[in-house]
């Protein structure tokens, strides 16, 4: 090799050296791959779950097997929130247009009553809804991705859980938020799960241990094998049904037996032209967005930009109405009359917004839940999916909080959810997420609790527009509400409308969350002179997204996680 050669090369080399060293930095793959594609994005909470799902999608697979692929490899490689003892919501759109979605979200158990987490003199138990073996419901992430595969999917089912199961058996190199999340949660673990091994380890977790998961490989062959009676049936059921009785839990092998995830009808808003497509009750996640959007979206936010202080205020106070509202009428649907059609007219939703006062907050003392003439009364995860036809799926699934109740099935090897929290176990006392319910949402057998999970689709001009949703408990709706704003209203790419900080006000308790830095000390003080109060952190999420652009499929991955976007 000549000498000009070399030195005209020189650059060229350092920046594939530089490339590899990124990608080996990173432990296991290049996290982000820039597109724009045209065949199919999957964009999830880690690059190992994310290749899984691209992979299924090249073989040939469609939206729904590349999700239930993605499903059970993050119950392996994010056991923060990915599960098989979790449940969650799906919203499905296909090529045609058509849309459906799935609620597989947990139930309360049989035995299960309105006051299981009271104790004699009626207060709430501290904790006893969030880590104890009467925090789980019955999970639903089996059944609906059984569901989800038998109306759907193209695939053969083995051939979707079998990567799950390489991965957990052959191990893989763990991120360093991984290692930090095991860390944490370990004291927790040794407490909750005596003389079990499942996620720990003798020294502290470092970027790069390899996680082996044999009990979890095993599950999953089941599950493979043998379908949502892999888990539902069988020796999962009984361990289950041991771990229940050992721990006083409540779910019972009749309860496993009886869990069926449930199709239900989208509902559907518009916002300028934009039809937006989400999940109906229980989660009310959809509602609350519908309700969002109308209220915001006579007013001019293009012209005063992102998060200005009119922006801002604007937002709050319509967010201040909508969660007053979800305190009183949202609920499951199959116990409680829900009120969708009177929550959603414009007529009310405006009305709502009247008592808006530009020159100072409205108290959250003075707002309560709205009223109708005629009333009826009475550590999650979100990944977006498009394959190469160009159908969608826009899919959040959660174990509640970070690793659920931290119980571990037997020697399953997997957690299970403490999604019991989510009920209002005492009207008007907040639960994990400092939010309040009352009878709409209160504990019975057989019944969902409230979610605020908002998987979400969106066509522009009757073709498919964004994929969107995000983990984040009550700051869910909140988050998917910016993310879209930020991309229909302030112009910016899918990447960028996810990276945006974010803000929340949730009615009770009467304050806005912020991300650090969110706001300019300009807008921080005409916020803070009007009365508003507002909180540096609270708010998160990670939100995942596909904005279908002129040029292609335009992944968003959050940068707040090892949130992760592929396409090809
Ligand atoms: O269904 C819900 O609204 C909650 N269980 C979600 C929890 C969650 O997002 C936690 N993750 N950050």
């Amino acid at each position: 090799m000549n000498r000009q050669y070399i030195l005209i090369q020189t650059p060229t080399l350092l920046l594939v050296l530089a490339f590899f060293q990124i990608s080996f930095a990173q432990g296991q793959t290049v996290k982000n791959i820039d597109g724009p594609y045209h065949n199919g994005m999957v964009v999830c909470a880690t690059p190992s779950a994310s290749k899984v799902g691209l992979e299924i999608l090249k073989k040939g697979g469609n939206a729904v097997d590349a999700v239930v692929a993605v499903q059970f490899a993050l119950a392996v490689t994010y056991p923060e929130a990915g599960n098989i003892g979790g449940g969650g919501f799906m919203v499905y759109r296909n090529a045609r247009g058509e849309s459906n979605t799935l609620d597989f979200r947990e139930k309360a158990p049989a035995a299960a009553s309105a006051n299981m987490y009271l104790d004699s003199a009626g207060n709430v138990i501290p904790d006893m809804s969030l880590a104890t073996h009467q925090a789980s419901g019955v999970p639903g992430s089996v059944d609906g991705m059984a569901e989800a595969h038998h109306k759907y999917g193209k695939l053969k089912w083995a051939e979707l859980v079998q990567p799950a199961i390489d991965l957990a058996h052959n191990g893989f190199a763990i991120s360093k938020k991984l290692a930090g999340s095991l860390n944490w949660g370990s004291t927790q673990f040794k407490k909750l799960n005596p003389g079990k091994t499942y996620l720990l380890k003798d020294t502290v977790w470092k970027e790069g241990d390899l996680l082996v998961q044999e009990d979890l490989a095993k599950t999953l062959t089941l599950i493979r094998d043998k379908g949502r009676d892999g888990f539902y049936a069988g020796k999962v059921a009984d361990e289950i049904a041991d771990e229940m009785k050992n721990g006083k839990g409540l779910i019972s092998k009749t309860d496993l037996l009886n869990y069926h995830s449930i199709w239900r009808k989208a509902i559907t808003g518009n916002y300028k032209g934009f039809k937006i497509i989400t999940m109906p009750p229980p989660s009310s996640g959809g509602i609350a967005l519908l309700q969002l959007l109308h209220s915001v979206e006579s007013y001019p936010l293009h012209r005063w930009g992102y998060n200005r202080d009119s922006t801002v205020q604007l937002i709050v106070e319509a967010e201040r109405r909508v969660y007053a509202d979800r305190s009183k009428y949202l609920g499951d649907p199959d116990f409680y009359k829900v009120p969708v059609d009177s929550l959603l007219k414009p007529a009310y939703i405006e009305g709502r917004m009247k008592s808006f006062n530009w020159n100072a907050a409205t108290p959250s003392s003075s707002i309560q839940p709205g009223s109708f003439v005629g009333y009826e009364s009475d550590q999650t995860t979100h990944y977006s999916i498009i394959d190469s036809e160009g159908n969608a799926v826009s899919i959040t699934t959660t174990l509640n909080g970070s690793f659920g109740s931290k119980i571990f099935v037997g020697g399953a090897g997997f957690l299970l959810n403490n999604e019991m929290d989510d009920f209002s176990a005492k009207p008007g006392v907040p639960n994990m997420f400092g939010l309040v319910g009352g009878k709409a949402n209160s504990i019975q057998p057989g019944k969902r609790m409230l979610s605020s999970m908002t998987p979400t689709i969106i066509e522009k001009n009757g073709k498919l527009f964004m994929v969107v949703g995000t983990p984040g408990g009550s700051t869910i709706i909140t988050s998917v509400f910016q993310t879209i704003l930020n991309v229909i209203e302030f112009d910016q790419d899918m990447q960028q409308a996810v990276t945006s900080k974010r803000f929340h006000h949730q009615w009770l308790p009467d304050q806005v969350n912020i991300e650090k830095d969110a706001f300019d000390s300009a807008t921080m003080e005409k916020l803070q002179q009007k009365g508003y109060k507002i909180i540096t952190g609270g708010v998160g999420g990670r939100v995942d997204a596909i904005l279908i652009t002129k040029d292609g499929y335009q992944g968003g991955a959050d940068p707040r996680g090892d949130d992760s976007k592929m396409g090809y």
